[in-house]
């Protein structure tokens, strides 16, 4: 085994110390339960726990992921926002896919979150670029608000004997799912309104 396997080895996957998740218990709507975990990641410490990876892919299926920090959850999905003209923005432009994937590593937790992007609206946009903690009053009709709605969400959960739970909620296609409009401000329990969610 070379030396750099050996060192790779001798670190632990997970903390001493994991949490429980009980799936029978655990709420079926994957925003509630996403808003729990989050929280729960908040309380324990956990650096940027607002931070996800986002994976895009172009027209060709060529793919590209990088970090990125999550602005809301609403009745559009999961919301994040960067430039129309980065590599991100055109492949999204290309082919409106996407999969998001937090991790709270204190915790063992793992969220991943997949299906179809769609642009929010410019007032929106405008308003997350002047919301920035480094916002100067320009504008830059350049910057847009997403929301990754999904198709799929999946928690998991590690455990120490290796027997990792992962608890699924798929969703109907995309285009089947209700839209609640106006809600954006009004939404305050984290609800995707009727999305359904299975078990
Ligand atoms: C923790 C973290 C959070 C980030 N948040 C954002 C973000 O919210 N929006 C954004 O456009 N880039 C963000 N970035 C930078 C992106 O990871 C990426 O470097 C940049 O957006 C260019 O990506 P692209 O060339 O694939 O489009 C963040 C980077 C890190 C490490």
């Amino acid at each position: 085994m070379s030396e750099f396997r050996r060192r790779l080895r001798a670190l632990p996957d997970f903390p001493d110390v994991l949490p429980d998740f009980d799936v029978a218990s655990a709420p079926a709507d994957p925003a509630v339960l996403f808003r729990q975990w989050l929280e729960h990641a908040i309380s324990a410490g956990v650096p940027q726990p607002h931070a996800c990876s986002l994976a895009t892919a172009d027209a060709a299926g060529n793919l590209s992921s990088r970090m990125l920090i999550l602005k809301d959850l609403d009745d559009d999905g999961w919301h994040f926002a960067t430039g129309r003209n980065s590599r991100k923005g055109r492949e999204l432009a290309e082919n409106p896919r996407a999969a998001m994937n937090f991790y709270w590593a204190q915790l063992g937790r793992q969220v991943r979150v997949s299906g179809t992007v769609v642009e929010l609206s410019a007032q929106a946009s405008a308003a997350d670029w002047a919301a920035r903690p480094s916002a100067d009053g320009s504008a830059n009709p350049d910057w847009q608000l997403y929301a990754l709605r999904p198709t799929g969400v999946e928690f998991f959960q590690a455990q120490h004997d290796r027997r990792h739970i992962r608890y699924s909620c798929p969703f109907s296609p995309v285009d089947a799912l209700p839209i609640n409009p106006g809600t954006d401000d009004t939404d305050t329990d984290g609800s995707l309104g009727g999305w359904p969610a299975v078990r």
